[in-house]
C-alpha cells in the first residue's frame, strides 16, 4: 500500500540537489510510483537542505509531506511546505501517520525554525550598541560567521570582549570585524564579495549603522548636515543591503535582509527637532518595501525593525547631557521605561531565521508601545 508520507535521507536530498532532479519517488524504498514535483517547490525546498547537509538538525532524515492523504493534488500543501520538513501540527500529523513507530520520543520543531546553523551574516554598525547585540544573537542562534562592519580601524573594547565570549561558547561561530564606511558603495560591495569568496554563501544582513545629530530648527537645517545624515542612514543602509543581497543572489541561497529603521520613521519624537534623522528613517521603511517586492521572487526577504527609545551611545549623547529626558522619554510609552538593547534579540532571531519565512516588506515596531499613544 502506498504510504502517505515518505522519508528522504539527507544524502539522497543532496544528490537530488546536485542533479537538479525534479522527480521524487513517493513510497518507501524507492518502490512507489514516481511523482513529478513542481520545480518551483524543489527550488523552495533545496537550499535549506544544503544547510542541513552540512550540520544535520534532525537526527536521521528530512521528512517531506509532498504526498498527502489520498494522494490528492492539494495545491496549498504543494505550494507551502516548510523548508524544514513538517513542523508544528504537520509534524504531529506525520508522527501520527507513523503510528508511533518512527519515533518514540518526539522533540519540538520550533528551535529548528529559529536555528541559523551554518549561515553567514553581515552586520553594519556592529562595533557597539544595537548592532553588536544583534551580531551576538545571530552567533547564539548558530550562525557560522558574523561579520561586523564599522568605521574604526580597530574594533572597540566592547566588541573584543564579545568576541572573547563567543570563542568560549560550545560549538560557537566566529565573530569577525571589518573596517569600512557604509557611505562608500564600492567598498561595501567589495566587503560583500570578500565575505562571499571566503564563506561561499551569504544569508543574513542587518544594516544597523546610523547617526543622530543635534536639534536644529527644520527651517534653518543646513543642507550639508541633512546630506550627512542621509548618506549614512539611508544611502549606507542601501549599500549594505546591496552588498549582502548581491551575494545572496550569487550563491542562490535566499536570505533575510533586516534594515534598522526607527519608530522615528513613522512618528515624530515629541519636542525633538530631528528632521534629518526622521526623514532618513522614513526613507528606509520605503526602501525595505521596495526591495522586498523586487527580491521576493529570488527568495530574499527584506524587512525593517523600528526600535523605540533604547539607551546606547547614540541616545546617551542626549540622556547623559540632559538627565531629565530619561524620565520624559520613559513616560512616553505605556511600559513607562526605556528599552534595553537585549530586548531586540528575539525579534532579530525571528526575522533572520526560517521562523519568519512568510514575512517580507514589513516594519516591526519594538517601542514599548510608544507608537500606540
Ligand atoms: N538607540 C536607540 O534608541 C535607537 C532607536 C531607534 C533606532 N536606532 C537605530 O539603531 C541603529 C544603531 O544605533 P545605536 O543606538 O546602536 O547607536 P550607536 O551610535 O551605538 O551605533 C551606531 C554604529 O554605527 C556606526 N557607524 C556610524 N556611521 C558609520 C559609517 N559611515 N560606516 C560604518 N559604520 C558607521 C558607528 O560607528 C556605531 O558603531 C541606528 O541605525 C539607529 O538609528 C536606535
Amino acid at each position: 500500500m502506498m504510504r502517505n508520507a515518505f522519508m528522504l535521507p539527507l544524502r539522497q536530498a543532496t544528490a537530488i540537489r546536485r542533479q537538479q532532479c525534479v522527480v521524487w519517488r513517493i513510497g518507501g524504498g524507492g518502490t512507489g510510483p514516481v511523482r513529478v514535483v513542481n520545480p518551483a517547490l524543489v527550488q523552495q525546498l533545496l537550499p535549506p537542505l544544503q544547510h542541513q547537509a552540512r550540520r544535520p538538525i534532525s537526527n536521521c532524515a528530512v521528512r517531506c509531506n509532498a504526498g498527502n492523504n489520498n494522494n490528492n493534488n492539494n495545491k496549498s500543501q504543494q505550494q507551502s511546505s516548510s523548508p524544514l520538513g513538517p513542523v508544528g501540527v504537520a509534524a504531529a500529523l506525520a508522527a501520527a501517520e507513523g503510528g508511533g513507530r518512527m519515533e518514540r520520543v518526539v522533540r519540538p520543531t520550533i528551535w529548528d525554525e529559529f536555528a541559523l546553523r551554518d549561515r553567514v551574516a553581515i552586520v553594519s554598525g556592529g562595533n557597539r550598541g544595537l548592532g553588536l547585540e544583534m551580531a551576538l544573537v545571530l552567533i547564539e542562534m548558530g550562525a557560522r560567521t558574523v561579520y561586523c562592519v564599522d568605521l574604526p580601524a580597530q574594533p572597540g573594547k566592547e566588541w573584543v570582549a564579545v568576541q572573547e565570549y563567543v570563542k568560549r561558547m560550545d560549538d560557537g561561530g566566529r565573530l569577525e570585524y571589518v573596517s569600512a564606511d557604509v557611505r562608500d558603495q564600492k567598498a561595501m560591495w567589495r566587503v560583500g564579495e570578500d565575505i562571499g569568496d571566503r564563506e561561499g554563501r551569504m544569508d543574513v544582513c542587518v544594516a544597523a549603522a546610523g547617526i543622530l545629530k543635534a536639534h536644529r530648527d527644520c527651517l534653518e537645517y543646513p543642507g550639508e548636515e541633512f546630506e550627512e545624515v542621509m548618506k549614512v542612514n539611508t544611502n549606507g543602509v542601501l549599500f549594505t543591503a546591496q552588498a549582502a543581497g548581491r551575494q545572496m543572489v550569487r550563491f542562490g541561497n535566499r536570505g533575510s535582509i533586516i534594515l534598522i529603521a526607527s519608530m522615528s520613521g513613522s512618528i515624530t519624537n515629541k519636542d525633538h527637532a530631528w528632521v534629518s534623522y526622521n526623514t532618513s528613517k522614513s526613507a528606509v521603511l520605503q526602501m525595505a518595501r521596495s526591495m522586498a517586492c523586487e527580491l521576493g521572487p529570488k527568495g530574499i526577504r527584506v524587512n525593517t525593525l523600528s526600535p523605540g527609545h533604547i539607551y546606547t551611545s547614540m541616545t546617551a549623547a542626549y540622556l547623559d547631557a540632559q538627565p531629565h529626558l530619561y524620565e520624559k522619554w520613559s513616560g512616553l510609552n505605556p511600559l513607562g521605561r526605556l528599552g534595553r538593547p537585549d530586548e531586540l534579540r528575539g525579534v532579530i532571531a525571528w526575522l533572520a531565521s526560517d521562523a519568519s519565512t512568510f514575512c517580507t516588506g514589513s516594519d516591526i515596531l519594538v517601542s514599548g508601545g510608544h507608537h500606540a499613544w
